[in-house]
């Protein structure tokens, strides 16, 4: 495939390029009133996952509106406890809500096969297909999962949470069966990603939300060995591992068989890059929050962040863009990194 901007995957493949990419996590969606327009015409959120067309023109947005150098398809990551058949609803400003949830061993036992998983996403497949139709190779489409730790999370605890409690004491209290659950989604988002690639998408991002919550220890055995096994299972794709608050685990990310480490506002790009070394590219950082400031502020601070990370970076926030952030504002961070050069 040519891409006409091919920027993003340029550095993903450590070649030089005159000022860094940039997109923003959550950029399909929420801040567009396009989006929003879109999304008042349909039921639900789930309607608009689920409707390929819908999907793929929600995914284009962000660049007609915004002219970022990549696309990342518009779905979520709640799919995949979905197909293993626990179905989310999404509740209007309250978030998911997972009627069934898994507690015991029998319930795990009546999930869905990987391989019937892997089947059950074919919205997704075509969704891509569609979208990648429609870019006609303006810029690359970045494919997703999360990571298999946020998954259980949300298969245990059923809904969004502040600690997720319910999550972590079956870490401590079921491990094996934990590690049971975590083999499962792992196998599911293998086959999910290659499909995805199968089906047009040029880079893949796994995220991984409530890494923040585990001490290094369980980070190490219930997050960080389920992500290097998705990541070494991909072949020929580049994969970026986005673990938001996993300061402690970049030393074991410098292992993983990825391309970019995703860092959030909390991680310095010094401290980053001696923990990592040199051979991975990092994407981020700046506080989301950021995009509330006054238009030199923004520009200021974005300059900044470019500067602190030098080459190997793809520029995008720390999280996903938050839904109230002023368009404009986005802009101006998007114009700013594009009107960026390095000096050499
Ligand atoms: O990045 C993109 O623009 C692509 C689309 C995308 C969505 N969700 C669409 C969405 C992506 C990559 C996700 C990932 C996702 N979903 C994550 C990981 C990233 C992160 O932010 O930490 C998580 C934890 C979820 C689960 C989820 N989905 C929650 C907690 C919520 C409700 C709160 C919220 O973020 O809005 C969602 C809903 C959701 N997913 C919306 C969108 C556009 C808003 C729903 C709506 O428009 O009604």
């Amino acid at each position: 495939m040519h891409y006409k901007n091919d920027i993003f995957l340029k550095v993903v493949r450590g070649e030089e390029v005159p000022r860094p990419p940039v997109w923003l996590m959550r950029q399909a969606g929420r801040i567009l009133p396009q989006y929003r327009e879109l999304r008042a015409s349909l039921k639900d959120f789930k309607e608009l996952v689920e409707t390929p067309d819908k999907a793929a023109e929600v995914t284009i947005q962000p660049i007609d509106e915004l002219g970022v150098d990549a696309a990342i398809i518009f779905s979520d990551i709640l799919v995949i406890p979905e197909a293993l058949g626990l179905p989310y609803q999404m509740e209007e400003k309250q978030g998911p809500f997972f009627p069934k949830v898994i507690s015991s061993a029998s319930d795990i036992e009546s999930l869905y096969s990987a391989e019937d998983a892997e089947a059950r996403l074919q919205y997704v497949y075509d969704a891509i297909k569609i979208t990648v139709k429609h870019l006609d190779g303006r810029v690359p489409l970045i494919g997703f999962c999360g990571a298999p730790w946020t998954i259980l999370a949300y298969m245990i605890e059923g809904k969004g949470s502040k600690t997720f409690s319910q999550a972590k004491k079956f870490l401590y209290t079921e491990p094996l069966l934990a590690e049971k659950l975590l083999d499962k989604i792992t196998d599911a988002s293998i086959l999910y990603l290659k499909q995805q690639v199968n089906a047009g998408a040029a880079h893949l991002q796994i995220f991984d939300s409530w890494a923040g919550l585990l001490s290094s220890e369980q980070y190490a055995q219930f997050s960080t060995k389920y992500i290097g096994r998705i990541c070494s299972a991909i072949k020929g794709t580049g994969i970026t591992v986005f673990a938001k608050g996993a300061m402690n685990a970049l030393d074991d990310f410098a292992k993983l068989d990825c391309e970019v480490i995703g860092l959030d506002w909390t991680m310095e790009p010094d401290f980053a890059r001696t923990k990592v070394g040199d051979h991975m590219v990092f994407q981020g950082n700046l506080d989301p929050c950021v995009l509330y400031a006054s238009p030199e502020s923004i520009r200021g601070y974005t300059i900044d962040m470019i500067s602190r990370f030098g080459k190997k970076h793809i520029a995008n926030l720390g999280h996903g863009v938050y839904p109230d952030t002023p368009l404009d504002n986005v802009k101006i961070f998007v114009n700013t990194v594009k009107e960026f050069k390095y000096n050499t």
